[in-house]
């Protein structure tokens, strides 16, 4: 029985301005030229199944100081049906748009919701080319400006832009649906003294006239689309690889990042050629409000990754393996996620296995397990317990909502799961022939139910029931747990702490960053501030250099009220803008009035350092409201 019902109810698609029939196409997205039926994107004003635009012509100005993009974008049109072409825009303002004569063509701008406004363009008959001429809001959600005292070298601004999931829209008019997938060309001006990169092919030095040019000539969903702006160097790490980061971050990240190339070729001898040319990283500041985004070409990394030892470039691996599940088979809409970070961690695990051993990724499986427990334990007693499933309906939601841990960590289980009733070879060259088949394509959950079904499941006899992984909550009996010897020895160093021991005479010689992740995961509740200080003064937790150990131990921090780290708590809370780790901070602290007290300080203090994504999640974790930040901007104690 099917659970989830994905039709949306009519009034909603009328609310929401969504082209909705009865007859609505819901699978096989096609690619470039191929036929096309378009999948119903609940979160995009765009009807595609008349319009479509298939070449972006991006000619920008970034303006620095005002902060502000404004320019034109031009496109090619293939027009299937109707008299118009509907784009989304999320606060920007169209000054003007004519047809590819040169002719005014008239416009509306419709009502704003919470997915933005939708840009309809009247196109006379034979029109297939339109130009926009627009800039963005004062508040463009995709953009986060800093100022040069927000930069690690502190000389100059930085601008960088998050396209996934719907925020493209708040600095290009774009038809912003991951079904519909585009070309682009982009002429970017900027101050002579910084340099600009894209998800594209990119300049490797400064221009010196502060005018760059990209192209991507293959066909990508707009949530790929992305910017950075800064003084910002490169390094190369390898043939087809480097990292661009601010000048004085630049060595650091090459160091930390020397397994890139090697990676690179360990994805392509599992999975077929890496196709966008070259695989850089750019390491952005910390207020970068994710671990990584898979931007094509150049992926955008936090600077949390620089652990000094390489032991959490397990990200780079993530982000490179997108390159296959995500940008190049694409999920058709949010509610297909699961298909961009399910596969996506699946592949991810293969590459570390390669490079890193089966030790390595048994300790990173066990870890994104026990997030995976936590995620469901506290989305079964949410207003939405049926986001355990893979496959969702987020019609009238905003798709961040259902990015949790379930799509990235359920979705490999399942992987998983197949892979060890049909084996590893045959699964491999399943997921080889499924890459090829979809290559830029955009599918659905469906597309993928009925392809694996076709292609192993029956062929293989698998005895699985497919519908209660990907459409039914929670987590399946079938489910294969992850083990891990190295954390099993930790465990005992864990019990020896509860029974008393001190510090100094636990076994810990040899630790990595996940032993130490998954010894502060499981200390004990009730510690006093004594044994607080007793393992801080041997391990040096504080003063860790390492993001994901000082996050794991500030939490544990909270959860004891351990007073002397809420120094170091509020520095990390004010600096460190990713989300991962703010949340579950932010979370401990308000499980107390005093916390909340303390959680309220420090981020009327921290909140101006934020990108809007970590600013929607906590505003509404805190119920914060612009009042408190007129009462609440004294600096925490
Ligand atoms: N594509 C995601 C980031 C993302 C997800 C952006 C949802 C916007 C909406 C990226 O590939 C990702 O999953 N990043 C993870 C890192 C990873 C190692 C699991 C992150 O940022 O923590
Ligand atoms: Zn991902």
């Amino acid at each position: 029985m099917k659970l989830f019902q994905r039709t949306l109810p009519l009034a909603l698609c009328i609310s929401a301005l969504v082209a909705c029939t009865a007859d609505e196409p819901t699978s096989d997205v096609g690619a470039g030229d191929s036929p096309i039926n378009y999948a119903m994107d609940p979160h995009s004003f765009a009807r595609p199944e008349q319009a479509v635009a298939t070449h972006l012509e991006l000619d920008i100005h970034v303006d620095m100081d005002a902060h502000r993009i404004r320019g034109t974008a031009t496109y090619d049109l293939r027009r299937r049906s109707g008299d118009s072409i509907v784009f989304d825009t999320d606060g920007l303002s169209v000054e003007r748009v004519t047809l590819g004569d040169g002719s005014e063509a008239k416009f509306t701008m419709g009502e704003r919701n919470f997915l933005g406004s939708p840009l309809t363009i009247a196109l006379p008959e034979g029109a297939d080319r339109v130009t926009i001429t627009y800039s963005t809001g004062a508040d463009a959600k995709a953009l986060q400006w800093l100022s040069a005292a927000q930069t690690a070298d502190k000389k100059h601004p930085f601008l960088f832009t998050q396209g996934e999931a719907i925020l493209t829209r708040s600095w290009i008019p774009i038809q912003d649906s991951p079904g519909i997938r585009i070309t682009y060309d982009a002429h970017v001006t900027v101050p002579p003294e910084l340099m600009a990169v894209m998800s594209a092919t990119n300049p490797q030095e400064l221009s010196g006239d502060g005018s760059y040019r990209f192209h991507m000539d293959k066909a990508i969903p707009s949530y790929l689309i992305a910017l950075a702006v800064g003084d910002i160097g490169f390094k190369a790490t390898g043939e087809r690889t480097g990292v661009y980061a601010e000048r004085s971050v630049v060595d650091t990240a090459a160091w930390e990042l020397a397994d890139t190339e090697k990676m690179v070729k360990a994805a392509e001898a599992l999975y077929g050629p890496y196709r966008w040319g070259r695989y850089d990283v750019i390491i952005l500041p910390p207020s970068f409000p994710f671990g990584g985004m898979e931007n094509p070409c150049l992926t955008f990394a936090t600077p949390t990754i620089l652990a000094g030892d390489r032991s959490l470039t397990t990200l780079v691996a993530h982000e490179l393996a997108h390159s296959w599940s995500g940008n190049l088979v694409t999920n058709a809409t949010w509610n297909d996620f699961w298909l961009n970070e399910g596969f996506t961690v699946y592949f991810e695990h293969r590459i570390t296995e390669e490079v890193y051993g089966k030790e390595y990724n048994d300790m990173t499986s066990l870890l994104g397990y026990q997030d995976l427990l936590a995620t469901i334990a506290q989305l079964d007693t949410s207003d939405h317990p049926e986001d355990s499933a893979l496959h969702l309906d987020l019609a009238g939601r905003n798709p961040d909502d259902g990015m949790t841990d379930v799509p990235y960590e359920k979705g490999y289980l399942m992987l998983r799961l197949i892979e060890s009733k049909v084996g590893r070879p045959k699964f491999d060259a399943f997921l080889r022939g499924y890459f090829e088949h979809f290559a830029f394509q955009s599918i659905t959950t469906d597309t993928f139910k009925a392809y694996i079904t076709k292609e192993l499941l029956e062929p293989e006899q698998v005895d699985m029931d497919l519908d209660r992984w990907v459409e039914q909550p929670g987590l399946p009996p079938d489910a294969i747990i992850p083990t891990s010897d190295k954390f099993t020895q930790v465990d005992e160093q864990v019990a020896r702490w509860e029974k008393g021991s001190a510090a100094k005479d636990l076994k810990t010689d040899g630790w990595g960053t996940f032993q130490w992740m998954h010894f502060l995961r499981h200390l004990p509740t009730g510690q006093t501030a004594k044994r607080m200080d007793d393992l801080d003064a041997t391990f040096r937790f504080t003063a860790s250099g390492n993001s994901e150990i000082v996050a794991a131990w500030l939490e544990q921090c909270v959860k004891n009220d351990y007073e002397k780290a809420y120094g170091k708590l509020e520095e990390f809370l004010t600096t460190v803008g990713r989300r991962k780790f703010l949340v579950p901070l932010y979370q401990e602290l308000i499980a107390t009035e005093k916390g909340k007290a303390i959680a309220k300080k420090i981020y009327g203090k921290a909140r101006p350092n934020y990108h809007s994504v970590s600013v929607r999640t906590i505003d509404d974790l805190l119920h914060w409201t612009p009042e408190m930040a007129k009462t609440e901007t004294a600096p925490a104690s």
